[in-house]
């Protein structure tokens, strides 16, 4: 199975599940197709600028949900492939902006657009994207539309608490938890959500499919903080540290800072210290030895368990669906993505 699509030979096992994946595999070429022709501009400038992170790649991690959920019901439908290709616009038009406002480097693999053009250019091609999903999405009516707005307004209180960060009286922790369940949670969940609903599949199937999709929405990014701090930069395709080097929020680094064990003091102490020198711009790799100390600390440890505790729970909340190959494949995709991070 093309890996190009995140589809693992893991998630589909068995003859039956192989037949699905197969179809799934020519729906989301079709997919594909229908996201290239709504991506085109006239102008060849625009047109390129607007392809640029289609092409560079990335998993299809939601339109495949949405297919896969679909499968619960009929299957593929009109609204159900518009319903995969306006939630990977979306996706695609917030990545954008994400890495304006991270001031990340790469994407998907290649240059972050930003870095190719420049922020405003970059920030106007995310909201052409973000008008084109709607666009989409419109073609299919107001819970459709519902949807798409609901979804991407909790996207994008996501991205804005990210921002800001805990107000006072915030836990620091159940702050950020939340931060991860609406800036990528919420995404996840439309697109388990909206196949089912699409392709028609029962009522309580929709409920458990969008509690599903945030929990292993919420998985998929404390395994991402793991992985920041993992030593093998060759199997996880990122560059180690990058956000602890940056200051960037993650669960390891809050659990440390929630220890009153005189060694994480110092330790957070220090790691707060590299992070201002290096914004004075000091060289970022002051902060190997730390960032070592981290990945080998408990709190790491905790976070690939938490990592593993909303998995199970993503799992958990399948229990209404009807045993079969849809059901399995979730199952299998959740346990996968939290596995990236051991
Ligand atoms: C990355 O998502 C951005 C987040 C919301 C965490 P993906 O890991 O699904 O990115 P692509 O689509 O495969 O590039
Ligand atoms: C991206 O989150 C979330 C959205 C684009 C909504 P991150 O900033 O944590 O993800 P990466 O590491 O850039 O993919
Ligand atoms: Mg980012
Ligand atoms: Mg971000």
């Amino acid at each position: 199975m093309a890996s190009r699509f995140g589809l693992s030979d893991r998630m589909f096992v068995g003859p039956a599940a192989r037949r699905l994946a197969a179809t799934l595999e020519r729906e989301l070429e079709e997919v594909e197709e229908a996201l290239a022709r709504e991506l085109q501009s006239a102008d060849p400038l625009v047109d390129a600028m607007s392809r640029y992170l289609y092409e560079a790649g990335g998993k299809r991690v939601r339109p495949m949900l949405v297919l896969l959920t679909a499968h619960l019901g009929e299957g593929m439908t009109d609204a159900v492939r518009d319903t995969a290709v306006a939630l990977e616009l979306m996706h695609l038009g917030s990545l954008y902006h994400d890495d304006v406002m991270d001031g990340a480097d790469r994407r998907r693999g290649v240059t972050a657009a930003h870095r190719v053009w420049d922020n405003s250019t970059a920030i106007l091609i995310g909201d052409l994207l973000l008008s084109r999903a709607s666009r989409v999405m419109g073609r299919h009516g107001d819970i459709a539309v519902d949807m798409q707005t609901e979804t991407f307004e909790r996207l994008v209180m996501g991205q804005l608490n990210e921002t800001v960060g805990p107000r006072d009286g915030d836990d620091p922790i159940a702050f950020y938890l939340q931060v991860l369940a609406d800036k990528t949670g919420s995404l996840i969940a439309a697109a388990a959500q909206a196949g089912a609903h699409f392709g028609g599949a029962a009522e309580e199937h929709r409920d458990a499919l969008r509690a599903y999709g945030e929990k292993v929405g919420v998985a998929f990014q404390l395994a991402d903080d793991v992985i920041d701090l993992s030593a093998d930069p060759e199997k996880t395709g990122k560059v180690p540290g990058t956000d602890l080097r940056a200051g960037v929020v993650t669960m390891p680094y809050l659990l440390l800072k929630d220890s009153a064990d005189p060694a994480d003091v110092d330790l957070a102490g220090r790691i707060d210290a590299g992070v201002e020198r290096i914004r004075e711009g000091a060289d970022p790799a002051i902060l190997d030895g730390e960032l070592e100390e981290l990945r080998d600390h408990a709190a790491t440890a905790r976070t690939h368990e938490l990592a593993l505790r909303w998995t199970s729970e993503a799992v958990d909340a399948l229990a209404p669906l009807p045993r079969g190959t849809v059901r399995e494949a979730l199952t299998r995709f959740a346990r996968e993505l939290a596995d990236r991070s051991r």
